[in-house]
């Protein structure tokens, strides 16, 4: 198979939620479909329960759990789909973003009982920010949930964009009795079974046949009103719409009794994007380019202590990677091979000899990569949107063994490109500031500092509430900015000047005062020269 046919029989998406809306459980379904596990049962959740946070090792079984289920690749009717792990946890969020730009599309799963929850605003935020495709699959429809039209609306006005219901649920809770499916004109009847795909499947093309009286009684009159204000309401559904980012397509089911799960991954293979290309510091990057070329999205360390080794996950770009291959660490401006990338298929990890656009790639790695590094065939850039935001909460880093600050050092810049936290050196003094989304994150680095680097370090809150990079065209207004708010400057690990501001309302102020400098929440803005 050449290059553009290996592209456009790839799908490469994740599933996002809010924690409990039925993320695990719909992800298992999906394998199940593609045959990639037998069982339901097999998919742990990744996620660090509530009662969890203080207790290291559960932090580390969870490592374990969301390394092995990163990516997962399966086959579903001849289209190799790579599903995309996210954490659920909030204080990973930011692992989360950065896993959003290694795909091309995203399924959103919601509770129907709960409707759009406060993660999903967020995360749909980061969505939209990149234009991705979103279908959403209202979940727990087995379950007394809103109103679906209540529903609907609610996602228009939280998440700012358009919807268009792909199917329709008839009742809920005791009373549901399944899914009408508007796009294929049939209905599917609900026979709760958790193991067992549901097959009965009865065509409507017209509902006013007096046979789906029969079959659904009642609720027949109300699945034909109700399809009719849809029609009335809703735009035909547009697949162009949907890959611009402008409109979500809707599915409503339930994925624990796999319900709805084959009609929207019918749907999925049919309209989301095959693997796209991405933007670069010079130019922008089509997969179906000859050469290879990809970028490294998260780092994942080694379970094993005796090994320091860690995984770079790259998602391919361009071109086909191969295995023992030269390729040009563009950073390091250095070239590199790897002699055993790894490719996942849910839970079997296998070394593979060429991979595509759209892939997913594992790289042992002895700590050359960076979160945002490109790999090329020799070309000098770099892919762009990779961005660190700006953390929420600031700790100062302490040193508690003087004799160990070497190992201290190196830990801690390891942990931060590996994208556990963000770090910021503040002058004089080299006082380390430590940048995370979540307070799970100072366990987890005070807890590999130790046990990794046998480095024991404690932390003292700062009084910051944002970090801003900060540039100017006007050199030196931007000097005279950094010389008078010196105690509030950080530099981050590129030397990139920071403000770190005490309050929303301090920030306010200092944009008023200081018309010339530039204020970034992300540090997207970076285009690095090597
Ligand atoms: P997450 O990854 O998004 O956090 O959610 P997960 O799939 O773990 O699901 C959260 C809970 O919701 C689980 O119950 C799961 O069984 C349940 N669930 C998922 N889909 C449906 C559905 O369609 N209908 C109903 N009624 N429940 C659903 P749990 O009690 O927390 O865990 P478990 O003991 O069942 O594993």
């Amino acid at each position: 198979m050449g290059l553009v046919e290996e592209i456009k029989r790839r799908k490469t998406f994740a599933i996002i939620s809010h924690p409990d809306a039925g993320k695990t459980t719909l992800t298992e379904k999906l394998l199940l479909f593609g045959g990639a596990i037998q069982t339901a049962g097999a998919v742990k959740s990744n996620k660090i329960k509530k009662t969890a946070t203080s207790d290291f090792m559960e932090i580390e079984r969870q490592r374990g759990i969301s390394v092995a289920t990163s990516v997962m690749g399966f086959e579903y009717k001849g289209i190799k789909i790579n599903l995309l792990d996210t954490p659920g946890h909030k204080d990973f969020a930011e692992d989360t973003y950065r896993t959003l730009t290694a795909v091309d599309s995203v399924i959103l799963v919601i509770d129907g009982a709960n409707g759009v929850e406060s993660q999903t605003e967020r995360l749909i935020e980061v969505c939209r920010m990149r234009d991705t495709p979103v279908i959403v699959f209202i979940n727990k429809m087995d379950r007394e949930s809103k109103d679906p039209f209540d529903l609907l609306d609610e996602l228009e006005a939280k998440l700012n964009i358009r919807v268009r219901p792909l199917s329709w649920p008839i009742n809920m809770g005791d009373r549901f009795k399944g899914v009408y499916n508007i796009y294929e004109k049939n209905l599917n009847l609900f026979s709760p079974n958790k193991t067992k795909i549901s097959e009965d499947i009865i065509q409507f093309d017209d509902l006013n046949n007096p046979q789906l009286d029969e079959v659904i009684g009642d609720d027949a009159d109300k699945l034909r009103a109700d399809i009719d204000l849809i029609e009335g309401v809703y735009d035909p559904f547009d697949v162009q719409a949907y890959l611009d980012g402008k409109i979500a397509p809707v599915f409503f089911g339930s994925a624990i009794n796999n319900f709805g799960v084959k009609e929207l991954l019918d749907t999925f293979i049919r309209i989301a994007p095959q693997p796209l290309g991405r933007l670069t510091s010079t130019r922008f990057v089509k997969p179906e380019e000859e050469k290879f070329s990809g970028f490294v999205f998260k780092i994942h360390a080694n379970l094993d202590p005796k090994h320091r080794d860690r995984i770079a996950f790259l998602r391919i770009v361009s071109g086909k990677f191969e295995r023992n291959k030269f390729y040009h660490h563009v950073r390091l401006n250095k070239e590199m091979r790897f002699s055993n990338p790894t490719s996942f298929m849910a839970q079997d990890k296998s070394v593979i000899d060429e991979a595509f656009p759209g892939d997913v790639v594992g790289l042992y790695d002895a700590g050359n990569f960076k979160i945002g590094d490109t790999l090329t065939e020799g070309e000098n850039m770099f892919f762009k949107g990779i961005p660190s935001f700006s953390p929420e909460l600031f700790k100062e880093l302490i040193n508690k063994d003087p004799l160990k600050s070497k190992q201290l050092e190196k830990g801690i810049e390891q942990l931060t490109d590996e994208g556990v936290a963000q770090l910021f050196y503040l002058q004089p003094g080299n006082r380390k500031i430590v940048g995370t989304v979540g307070d799970l994150q100072f366990e987890v680095i005070q807890y590999r500092l130790e046990h990794e680097y046998k480095a024991a370090c404690s932390f003292t809150p700062m009084p910051y509430h944002k970090a801003c990079w900060i540039t100017s065209t006007n050199p030196q207004k931007l000097n005279e900015f950094i010389q008078r708010k010196q105690q509030n400057i950080g530099w981050d690990k590129d030397n990139n000047p920071v403000f770190l501001a005490p309050s929303e309302w301090l920030l306010n102020l200092a944009k008023q005062d200081y018309p010339d400098v530039t204020f970034h929440a992300t540090s997207d803005f970076k285009t690095r020269i090597v």
